[in-house]
């Protein structure tokens, strides 16, 4: 017996993932179980055909990260599992599980806030320390930048007010008729497209503060693909505009996340700047991110690619609050809402944004 093991569990949404990480923080495996082809016909994630396909996989990727992992069930120290933010149904799935390892094995639970774990993906695989950072992660369902101050310690300071920055993605893919999941295949789309070719607003740009609302701009793309509402109105986009309107979108969303979060730098006055969540596979975001970083002297960590979108893994995160003892109860229960814990020093407080 060697108990010097995590075994992690992530079912906040459509993937069932499961890890098994070393208290040295070396990630012995990382089992990933997509839904993307359950979801596809639908162009969006729906939460029963999610929920439901959680049960059925839990198990067997539960067994398969351990067996990759090489370890057996008394080689754990603790099991970690996404409690918050998320699909209510999902997220029960995976805390069932965990609990029931916990409850078995007797050892301790650890709950883990996904949205944190995707900032922490930036230091997995021996990258450095991250902390203290501005942390952002952008994904399916946030947009959410931090003052993170340490492991233990985030601060919400700024946030969506509608549209999170993938949803976006996902929502004009279904608009320009392309396939789901809408951010890599509106991105292959804009490859060939002239961003310039049509003028999208920079939603919240103005604004003082670090919050963000991109519903507009998907509207915007919806009028510039098929004309306002009314009796000469398209049913459908023209094929040839589909990679301008792509690469103008991009564009646009792009400008918006690269300027909060020089403005957010500027504001925490923090020098590092770790990006996690799925858009931040996007090699434009990634591109422009980089060139911000160069003119601002600061340090920039983008997860690796293959912890951009949901893992297990990236919940390495609870050993730290191992450490710092924060342990739950068998009692515990899944938060699906992003629960606000804004910065003292946030400028910007809008009701309900996450
Ligand atoms: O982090 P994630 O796996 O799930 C959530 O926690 O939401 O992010 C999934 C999102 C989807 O909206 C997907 O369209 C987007 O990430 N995405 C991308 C790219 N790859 C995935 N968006 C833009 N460009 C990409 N290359
Ligand atoms: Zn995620």
């Amino acid at each position: 017996m060697n108990r010097r093991h995590l075994l992690a569990i992530e079912s906040s949404c459509d993937e069932t993932a499961s890890a098994v990480i070393r208290d040295d923080g070396k990630i012995l495996s990382s089992i990933v179980a997509s839904q993307d082809q359950l979801h596809a016909e639908f162009g969006g994630v729906v939460p029963e055909i999610a929920s439901r396909a959680h049960v059925t996989r839990i198990v067997p990727v539960l067994s398969s990260a351990l067996d990759a992992a090489g370890i057996s069930r008394t080689d754990l120290a603790a099991v970690a599992v996404t409690s918050e933010p998320g699909l209510v149904g999902s997220l029960l799935v995976g805390l069932t599980a965990a609990k029931t390892l916990a409850m078995c094995l007797d050892i301790p639970l650890v709950t883990v806030n996904h949205i944190e774990a995707h900032v922490y993906a930036c230091g997995l695989d021996e990258q450095g320390p991250i902390f203290p950072c501005v942390g952002f992660v952008v994904s399916g369902g946030h947009t959410s930048l931090y003052d993170c101050v340490s492991a233990v310690d985030f601060r919400l300071i700024g946030g969506t007010t509608d549209d999170a920055a993938g949803e976006a993605f996902d929502k004009v893919a279904r608009i320009l008729g392309l396939p789901y999941p809408g951010g890599p295949s509106v991105a292959a789309a804009a490859e060939s497209g002239n961003p310039r070719a049509f003028d999208m607003p920079r939603p919240m740009l103005k604004n003082p503060g670090l919050d963000f609302s991109f519903s507009g701009l998907k509207t915007a793309v919806l009028y510039a693909a098929r004309g306002v509402p009314g009796p000469e109105q398209l049913s459908e986009t023209p094929v040839d505009r589909v990679p301008d309107l792509a690469a103008s979108f991009q564009a646009a969303v792009v400008d918006v996340l690269v300027q909060k979060a020089r403005r957010a730098l500027k504001q925490t006055r923090h020098r590092r700047l770790c990006v996690g969540g799925g858009v931040a596979a996007n090699r434009h975001l990634r591109d422009q991110l980089t060139a911000m970083a160069q003119q601002e002297n600061i340090e920039l960590r983008i997860a690796p690619l293959k912890y951009c979108t949901d893992n297990a893994a990236m919940a390495a995160i609870a050993w730290e609050y191992l450490r710092a003892g924060r342990t739950a109860d068998l009692d515990a229960d899944v938060l699906p809402g992003l629960v606000r814990r804004r910065s003292p020093h946030a400028t910007s407080a809008s009701p309900g944004s996450s």
